[in-house]
């Protein structure tokens, strides 16, 4: 365990990197992995669960290399060209590995069995197992669909058709993974837009993928299966997941003046952007240009006063990883802001839901936790602070509260600052180079 104390911190000023986007990564990885050449990433997000993926990627016999700050090799072996692992696939705290792998491992016709931390292994994965059951695979997991789990793929995966029940990037992208490696043409129908990174990087990749608007506002997504994929190089933008927690520090500390630069921004990722747009944040984004297939801009973060908002459900799935620091401004914002649409909060590292309104109690903000949503009251002051964190194995909740302390009458501790390293390494220093007071508990 790492505790870690923030204590309010002066103005905060510079322009700033932020680590490689972690979707975007995995993706990279993947899809080098299964493609024909060398695919060359450029900004790898060198965090936990990246290297989980890469660590997985090589006990497969894929060759993988570092050559240089955030500069990583992948030796494709084609699609299906993966051999047998000769140990367990350890997936660390990362859904995202542990889902999209598992799409991959569809059409390979061996056993594999993957495990993760104590956070990865209650974290619900029927969402998957199920459709690809329906495609041939055979899954022993533990019961409720947790991992551990051995899967054995089959090497005459039948393609499918298939609504998603849940709105799910990584649902969406383990079944267009697994319609690689089957004949035919694999569907996925999403009634709500999520992140579109795997089909724009399939696509990239030589793939032949269609994406039609469905009549209810959805999208419907068609993969002909086993394309020959060619090695291609990534240029990974910077995570807006992880700039949210300097953009949003920078509105709430007094006097601040932040650019992040080179961000993703993704229209199905910016949804944290329009929500603190409706809260009247003032957010600005410059030097808007496209890199390898993402368009990414930097932004600049102005301290200001913030209100309270309405924020809209129908973007929820454009800023599912942004409600715990979301949640946080809005303690900062005068009136109420309203989050709708978030059961799938309950699924993510932790259940953020209950640990985000456990926690801002904890600092004396006013709160109402539903089922699916949550209210959060604020009358423009900041939150008296003071609370003791527990983490709970999950990154954003940790730097969530660390940016509350930053802010607060009262300094705010986290009992762990170590899942920070899954998606954010060096957050703690970075942070601390623009201005913030964060440190060891003492
Ligand atoms: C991700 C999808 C989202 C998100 C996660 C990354 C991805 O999860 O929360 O951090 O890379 O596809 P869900 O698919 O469970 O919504």
């Amino acid at each position: 365990m790492t505790p870690l104390i923030s204590s309010a911190a002066d103005a905060l000023a510079g322009t700033i990197h932020v680590p490689g986007d972690k979707s975007i990564s995995h993706r990279a990885l993947l899809l080098g992995a299964l493609s024909t050449g060398q695919t060359r990433i450029e900004g790898l997000l060198e965090g936990e669960d990246v290297l989980a993926m890469a660590a997985a990627l090589r006990m497969m016999g894929v060759t993988i290399s570092r050559t240089g700050d955030g500069v990583w090799t992948v030796n494709g072996r084609g699609i299906a060209g993966l051999g047998e692992p000769d140990g367990i696939l350890d997936m660390g705290n990362s859904g995202t590995a542990a889902r999209l792998l598992m799409g991959v491992l569809a059409g390979h016709p061996f056993p594999a069995t993957l495990t993760g931390d104590a956070s990865l292994n209650s974290r619900p994965m029927g969402r998957v197992t199920e459709p690809l059951s329906a495609m041939g695979v055979v899954f022993n997991a533990r019961s409720g669909d947790r991992l551990p789990l051995t899967m054995t793929g089959s090497a005459d995966l039948l393609p499918l058709d298939y609504r998603l029940p849940v709105a799910s990037a990584q649902v969406k992208s383990a079944i267009l993974l697994a319609g690689l490696a089957s004949p035919g043409v694999t569907r996925v129908v999403e009634p709500t837009p999520t992140r579109d990174h795997t089909e724009r990087m399939l696509q990239a990749f030589g793939a032949e993928l269609t994406v039609e608007p469905d009549s209810d506002g959805g999208r419907s997504i068609s993969l002909q299966g086993q394309p020959e994929l060619t090695a291609t190089d990534v240029v990974v933008p910077a995570d807006i997941s992880s700039a949210a927690f300097p953009l949003v520090a920078a509105l709430l500390v007094e006097g601040s003046d932040i650019t992040v630069e080179n961000v993703g921004i993704n229209p199905e990722r910016i949804g944290l952007l329009d929500a603190l747009d409706a809260m009247g944040a003032d957010i600005r984004l410059e030097n808007k240009h496209q890199v390898a297939g993402e368009p990414v801009a930097d932004i600049r973060a102005v301290h200001g006063p913030l209100k309270g908002a309405d924020i809209d459900p129908g973007r929820a799935a454009a800023m599912i990883d942004e409600y715990p620091i979301l949640a946080i401004a809005a303690a900062f914002a005068t009136g109420t802001t309203t989050m709708k649409g978030l059961g799938e909060l309950r699924h993510k590292e932790s259940d953020r839901l209950s640990a985000m309104a456990r926690g801002l109690k904890a600092a004396g903000v006013e709160v109402e936790e539903g089922d699916d949503y949550m209210i959060v009251q604020g009358d423009g002051t900041p939150p008296v602070g003071g609370a003791a964190i527990k983490t709970g194995l999950d990154h954003r909740i940790a730097m969530a509260f660390l940016v509350l302390g930053m802010a607060s009458n009262a300094p705010v501790s986290i009992d762990d600052a170590a899942p920070i390293e899954t998606s954010f390494p060096d957050f703690t220093n970075l942070m601390n180079r623009i201005g913030t007071k964060i440190g060891p508990v003492t």
